[in-house]
């Protein structure tokens, strides 16, 4: 088995990074996360992905002001620089343009704290507590240019409880979050997703 060779891009805590790496030291795992990259020097994700042995990289943002073109083209040479097959955004808080997104169609992924097409965008978790939602959950999905508008791979819905608050439930989502990338990782890794008419079918024959 070739594992796919995987770049995490963050900007912050690297909660899901984490759990991505520790999925993938399973022997059996189809994929290996071969870089992190930050486009935040003080992202504290990338003292874990060090600690874990990763390769790390940043690509400042603020280096290249407006000029959003220069940036993903830094960003796009180091992921071949590490000859990556496959980009996993998480917490990654840069909007990528539609040509970033189109040269990697079907190898991008990214999670999103609520159950789309619900909640799109930032601050899910208040909105979703001030609409009185009684489900919440997490997205994993392929990147497209609309934002959190990509086929779904994988999402889990959890209960909102009376008396909850952004921490109660942004912690509760974070759980199933930190389950359902390395599932979604799994399976694209492997070739199991098939975008059939804009949404994801999991081939469930192949393997496990
Ligand atoms: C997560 O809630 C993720 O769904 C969202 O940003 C947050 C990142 O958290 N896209 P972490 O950096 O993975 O801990």
């Amino acid at each position: 088995m070739t594992r796919k060779r995987v770049a995490i891009l963050i900007s912050g805590r690297g909660s899901n990074m984490a759990a991505l790496i520790e999925a993938a030291k399973e022997a059996d795992y189809p994929a290996e996360i071969a870089l992190v990259v930050s486009n935040r020097p003080e992202a504290a994700g990338l003292a874990r992905a060090e600690t874990a042995g990763i390769a790390t990289a940043v690509v400042d943002h603020t280096v290249y002001g407006k000029d959003r073109e220069a940036f993903e083209r830094a960003l796009q040479a180091v992921l071949e620089a590490h000859r990556i097959d496959l980009v996993c955004l998480a917490g990654f808080m840069r909007l990528l343009s539609p040509s970033m997104v189109e040269r990697w169609h079907e190898r991008m992924l990214n999670i999103h704290p609520a159950l789309l097409p619900a909640f799109k965008g930032l601050d899910t978790h208040r909105r979703a507590l001030a609409a009185g939602a009684k489900t919440h959950g997490a997205t994993v999905h392929l990147v497209v240019a609309d934002m959190d508008s990509g086929p779904i791979v994988l999402q889990e819905s959890v209960p909102v409880h009376e008396g909850d608050t952004v921490e109660t439930l942004s912690a509760r989502v974070l759980e199933i979050e930190h389950r359902i990338y390395p599932r979604a990782l799994r399976l694209l890794a492997q070739g199991r997703v098939r975008v059939v008419d804009g949404r994801c079918l999991i081939d469930c024959q192949a393997g496990g």
